[in-house]
């Protein structure tokens, strides 16, 4: 060992002692005849000094620039009064420096190390390796660590055990587009990174593995936003012979344990549990922030024969919507305000943001102020103010529209408001997302798909009735959101090959389809599978979550940005024309960038 302590671990404990330290120097100043430099490394900084009379050390120590990696030895001193430094562990002392070797030197880095830095993320991850340095990114990343381990201790000790599944494989429906690999020796066939370890997980449970996680990493092209990467983390669960409650038992255990452990706070369980279809009633999402106390609510049966077409269209129409949102004390909202809320809600396809000011209640129309009051009959402004509940000083924004955009907007919208206005209530609110549709009709395809994934099963056991009507089955999935992030999800699967084929076959999967795509998967069914179901959780969310980062990319060490690309590595890249013909591969067209 070239060190015998962290930097960040020398403390007042060792004071008298010599040490020796190594690490990154993070700055160096230079006093009245005297050098100081901080040390830095993973634990922490120090404060080491060099004194004139040992000229050789002293010169070196002149030399010695930011980012340089050195080693120093030297006694810990108390540091003289006044000069003790509070924020730092390290702070009530310092080395006084009796050799110094230099082990490294570093070019100028390209940022400051310091937290809250304001450098663009693209130089940030082009030189990830020293943004890591950064005590903020090895916070979270330790914490990373540590939340990883207590998940997999606490589902060791349950008794489940850890399966590798393969990496190299065919495509998994998550719903999202495959990554391919070209296959060598199967010219002109392709591999698939899987979406997820979905079907391996259930083979798993038909060979009596019985329980089973996994930390996983899972492969999605798709359109990224600010918590979601192409190649991100599950930690993926099944158990055999069980039931929703028991997953959810497992699961409100686990979080408890969880929280407990690394962030020392209380979960209580059970968690609230809430409908799919409540869900998109209230809050307008399927993933709701249950901290902020707003609510939509429906008013179209009140506006069908309202003039205000912008209002009676939506109300009419069987997949239209019309919901009010009411904004506690909202009626101090400036003109600029409202403009801003809705341009915003624009963003989601809605066509405007109509609103109500309340002055007073008891006062019908005189008491209200809007530019759509003269459309609306009196009947219909006292189902308004009686539904949302109005109160003076509040404001009211409505939504008309598809049912989808209204949700989408004012959903969105609640969340915004409840972020501006400071609505956001402290501390931690699970809650499991229940009853989902099996299916959603895909307008621009014309057929069914999948909510969650085609091995999800239906409460609905009679697959005739399903077919007869799909959008009205439910699924025995659930999803575990937490202060609005959808940490995890699964569900109760089908264990019935016939009844698997009957849901594919809606899906628009034929069965010769099935069997090419799924053709194992339906042949294991055929010998003995087990009732079984489980869980994922997104891992990097749960870290995002309990470390309260705003983007997916801070909680991983190497992400890639939101056009799938990494900056480090270059990565995706040009390969060499040998190796594309190795691969039977002919590129129809190369990058124009490549020729010039
Ligand atoms: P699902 O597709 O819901 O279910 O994924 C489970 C969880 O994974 C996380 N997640 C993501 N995180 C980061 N980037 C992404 N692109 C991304 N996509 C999903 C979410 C999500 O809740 N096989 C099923 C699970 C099951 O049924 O057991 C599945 O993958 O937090
Ligand atoms: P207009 O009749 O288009 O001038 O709209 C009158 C008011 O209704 C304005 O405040 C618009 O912002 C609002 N509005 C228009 N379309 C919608 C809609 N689809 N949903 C909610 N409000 C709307």
């Amino acid at each position: 060992m070239l060190r015998t302590h962290y930097c960040g671990n020398v403390d007042e404990n060792l004071v008298g002692q010599e040490v020796t330290v190594t690490g990154w120097v993070h700055r160096r100043r230079d006093h009245g005849g005297v050098i100081f430099v901080d040390l830095r490394d993973r634990e922490g900084l120090v404060q080491t000094v060099f004194n004139p009379d040992l000229i050789e050390i002293f010169a070196l120590a002149e030399q010695v620039r930011n980012e340089f990696v050195l080693k120093i030895r030297g006694n810990v001193r108390v540091r003289p009064e006044g000069t003790v430094n509070p924020d730092l562990k390290t702070g009530k002392i310092e080395i006084e420096a009796k050799s110094l070797e230099i082990l490294n030197r570093s070019e100028t880095p390209p940022f400051v190390l310091e937290d809250g830095t304001d450098t663009n993320e693209d130089v940030r991850l082009r030189y990830r390796y020293i943004d890591i340095r950064r005590p903020e990114m090895l916070r979270r990343l330790r914490l990373r660590t540590e939340i990883i381990r207590t998940l997999r201790n606490y589902l060791d000790e349950e008794g489940f055990l850890d399966v590798e599944t393969p990496v190299l494989t065919k495509s998994t429906p998550e719903g999202a587009r495959d990554y391919l690999v070209p296959s060598r020796t199967h010219r002109g066939q392709f591999f698939a990174l899987p979406q997820s370890p979905q079907l391996f997980k259930q083979l798993l449970m038909i060979s009596g593995i019985d329980r089973y996680y996994q930390v996983a990493r899972c492969f999605r092209d798709e359109d990224l936003r600010a918590d979601r990467q192409p190649e991100f983390t599950q930690l993926d669960i099944e158990a055999s012979f069980i039931e929703e409650q028991d997953m959810m038992n497992l699961v409100e255990g686990m979080m408890r344990s969880l929280f407990a452990t690394v962030l020392n706070e209380p979960l209580h369980i059970p968690f609230a549990r809430l409908s799919y279809r409540e869900a998109m009633e209230k809050y307008g999402s399927d993933h709701p922030d249950l901290r902020i106390p707003l609510e939509l609510v429906s008013i179209g049966d009140c506006l069908v024969d309202v003039e205000f077409k912008v209002f009676s269209g939506p109300a009419n129409d069987p997949a239209g919507r019309v919901a009010a949102l009411r904004v506690p004390k909202g009626g101090s909202l400036t003109r600029k305000e409202i403009d801003d809320y809705t341009r915003f809600v624009g963003i989601y396809g809605a066509k405007g943001l109509a609103y109500i000011k309340v002055n007073a209640v008891d006062q019908g129309r005189e008491g209200l102020q809007s530019p759509i009051l003269k459309f609306l009959p009196d009947g219909a402004i006292e189902t308004i103010l009686e539904r949302t509940a109005a109160e003076a000083g509040d404001l009211i924004f409505f939504g008309a529209d598809k049912a989808r955009i209204v949700n989408e907007s004012l959903g969105a919208l609640r969340v915004r408001l409840g972020h501006d206005l400071g609505l956001v209530r402290q501390g931690w609110e699970p809650v499991w997302v229940v009853d989902f549709p099996m299916f959603e009709w895909d307008e621009n395809e014309n057929r069914w798909t999948p909510l969650h994934h085609p091995f999800t099963a239906p409460y609905q056991q009679d697959i005739e009735k399903i077919k007869a009507a799909p959008g009205e089955a439910l699924s025995r999935a659930y999803d575990l959101v937490i202060n609005g992030s959808e940490v995890g999800g699964g569900s109760i699967r089908i264990h019935d090959e016939q009844f698997q084929l009957g849901i594919l076959e809606l899906l628009g999967i034929d069965a010769e389809e099935a069997k090419e795509k799924f053709g194992f998967l339906l042949e294991a069914l055929k010998y003995g599978c087990p009732p079984h179901g489980g869980l994922a959780f997104g891992l990097d969310r749960l870290v995002m979550l309990l470390t309260g980062s705003e983007s997916i990319r801070d909680v991983i060490a190497f992400p890639k940005t939101q056009t799938a690309h990494c900056p480090l590595t270059q990565a995706p890249s040009d390969v060499g024309d040998r190796q594309l013909r190795e691969l039977n591969i002919r590129l129809r067209e190369r990058r124009t960038t490549d020729a010039g």
